[in-house]
């Protein structure tokens, strides 16, 4: 039994050996943050590997000698925890270096904060008083740019160079639409020592965001972010197995055709085939297959208490969008899911992309699942319901 290390992570962010490829973006991004007052923006489907290309890149530039401000958005629910998330990562990037850095920020910021200890490295982290959240979207929004004019002021004080991150930037426009992108544009415009890397997932959004006429237009540098190159990944996953002790010939190559084209879904099948072939690859199809089995059943709590908040009409949705074979409108389907006729399909369908369990697709059926993983617990456990019965790696 081979007991080496599983050589996959999917676990947070993934610097190299666990990461691979992304050099051109891994550099661009890298320059972008060492050079004000540059500016990228970075955009890609979700999962496809932003978050650690903008790491694995801040790494480079701190080994440099250089600051990044890391300021993760994704979880915000207010401007508030915009402005909270851009100050701990600036705290993090130069509370030990920069002397008397909450003083000078508390007296730059004109807003009280409350400082509070992090427990991991002991540092004080500044806050903005909670009390900003019961203010007007707009007025907290204006202390989030307030943050970035301090950073700048402090900056050109200490004649440094930052680099600043906002990853999952696309929240700003939800809290505040079109008007706190121009706000944004107006200050970042300005700021001469930071160079600006802004990232985000909703591609769609993203694109109108940096259309003719909206704030980013030319203000940023677009960069897609889009798939490893397959040949590219297949071979650096078959040759991580070989590495510890479990090569698998062919398991590259299933794994990318069942997972789809988003990294970690990719790296997750890879990781739980290792640990199938722990005891030998065998037949690397049969192989893979386990492993999405194994990767279905640790998703199987999530997965039920999605499809219990469902209606049955968006169950009975998804059920033909697992099975994949012909549209929602096609007689076939209508009698075989019992959708209806209608547009009830369609609106059901357009509900659980919101939720983000499906995408537009262009294809016959037309949509597909947003995760492989998710249309494989629906394909093992809830189309038997309706007698229809296939392998959960059938594509
Ligand atoms: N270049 C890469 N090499 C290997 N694995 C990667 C790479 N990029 C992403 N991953 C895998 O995908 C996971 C999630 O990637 P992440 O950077 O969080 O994606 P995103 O920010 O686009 O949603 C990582 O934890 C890792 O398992
Ligand atoms: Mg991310």
């Amino acid at each position: 039994m081979n007991t080496l290390p599983n050589p996959f992570r999917i676990a947070g962010v993934v610097e190299p050996p666990w990461f691979t490829d992304r050099a051109d973006e891994v550099r661009r991004i890298r320059k972008t943050l060492a050079r004000p007052p540059a500016k990228l923006l970075v955009y890609g489907e979700r999962r496809m590997g932003k978050t650690s290309a903008l790491h694995v890149a801040r790494g480079q530039v701190e080994r440099g000698g250089g600051a990044v401000v890391f300021a993760d958005l994704s979880t915000a629910s207010s401007p508030t925890d915009m402005a909270n998330r851009l100050l701990g990562g600036a705290s993090r990037a130069l509370g030990r270096n920069w002397t008397d850095f909450v003083g000078d920020l508390a007296a730059r910021l004109q807003v009280r904060l409350e400082l509070t200890p992090d427990p991991v490295t002991g540092l004080a982290v500044p806050t903005v008083a909670a009390s900003l959240r019961s203010r007007p979207e707009a007025d907290q929004f204006e202390s989030f740019v307030r943050v970035l004019d301090v950073l700048e002021g402090m900056a050109a004080a200490r004649d440094a160079r930052l680099g600043v991150i906002l990853d999952e930037f696309q929240e700003i426009h939800r809290f505040g639409g079109e008007a706190a992108e121009w706000r944004l544009r107006g200050s970042v415009q300005t700021h001469q020592h930071l160079g600006y890397v802004l990232a985000g997932s909703d591609a769609s959004l993203i694109r109108q965001m940096l259309g003719p006429g909206r704030a980013f237009y030319e203000l940023f540098e677009p960069m897609h972010l889009g798939p490893i190159d397959p040949e590219h990944l297949t071979r650096w996953m078959d040759e991580r197995m070989r590495e510890h002790g479990a090569p698998c010939p062919g398991m590259g190559e299933r794994s990318l055709a069942v997972a789809g084209e988003r990294t970690r879904d990719v790296v997750r099948l890879a990781r739980a085939s290792f640990e199938e072939a722990r005891g030998g690859c065998g037949d690397a199809e049969a192989l893979v297959r386990d492993a999405l089995a194994r990767v279905v059943a640790e998703e199987d709590d999530r997965m039920r208490a999605v499809w219990y908040g469902l209606t049955g009409l968006q169950q009975n949705v998804l059920r033909a969008v697992a099975w994949n074979r012909a549209g929602l409108t096609a007689a076939e389907t209508i009698e075989r899911f019992g959708l209806g006729y209608g547009g009830t399909a369609r609106n059901s369908a357009h509900a659980l992309i919101k939720q983000g369990l499906l995408r537009k697709v262009e294809s016959t059926v037309g949509y597909a699942f947003d995760s492989p993983f998710a249309r494989a617990w629906v394909v093992g456990k809830a189309l038997p319901d309706v007698g229809v019965l296939v392998a959960i790696d059938h594509l």
